[in-house]
């Protein structure tokens, strides 16, 4: 099984929650003919050869990076005919909690999807995202938890699991 861990990211807190996540399923399917790749969503021409996919977006103003977005609407049909998890990364305390990635919840084709803490650096921000960060009064800090992408790591693992002996009992069948 090959699976796609594809992410979008502009200071690259959420590129390295995909990496993380890549390690935790990768502990976790040693031994099994399992391999998991963690790319830019940027990268990824097409998601054919992959049996399972993870997509994950920083969200800006409300809204996942345009990488994100592209790369689902480009792959929608294919997205439609395999195991699909989302991830979200963005809020930090509380101020920047209010504009949640809505839209993705209601993806029917999806398993599931985390909206998981974001990191704010002001030091790595451009002068306008500085603006948008003082107007929201948002403040620097690192929300994101290692044990919250090891449980995920866990409730995926679990789901293809029995998402291939389902498809093995049927090929015997
Ligand atoms: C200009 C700006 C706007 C943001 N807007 C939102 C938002 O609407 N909702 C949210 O939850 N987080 C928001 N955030 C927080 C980011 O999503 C968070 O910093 C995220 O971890 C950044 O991911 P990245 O390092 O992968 O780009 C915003 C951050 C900035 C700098």
């Amino acid at each position: 099984m090959r699976i796609l861990i594809a992410t979008a990211s502009r200071h690259g807190s959420t590129r390295e929650l995909g990496r993380w996540l890549g390690t935790s399923i990768t502990d976790r399917v040693v031994g099994d003919d399992t391999s998991v790749e963690v790319r830019d969503a940027a990268d990824v021409d097409s998601i054919a050869e992959y049996d399972a996919v993870i997509i994950g977006s920083a969200v800006y103003m409300g809204r996942w990076l345009r990488e994100a977005r592209s790369l689902v609407a480009r792959e929608q049909t294919e997205l439609e005919t395999r195991p699909v998890w989302l991830f979200s990364s963005g809020p930090i305390g509380e101020n920047t909690s209010e504009t949640g990635p809505s839209k993705w919840d209601k993806a029917p084709w999806a398993i599931d999807h985390r909206v998981f803490g974001g990191k704010l650096d002001r030091s790595t921000l451009s002068r306008f995202e500085r603006l948008v960060v003082r107007m929201i009064r948002a403040g620097d800090g690192d929300d994101r938890s290692r044990d919250d992408i090891d449980a995920w790591a866990d409730t995926i693992c679990r789901s293809l699991k029995a998402g291939s002996e389902n498809h093995s009992d049927q090929v015997s069948d």
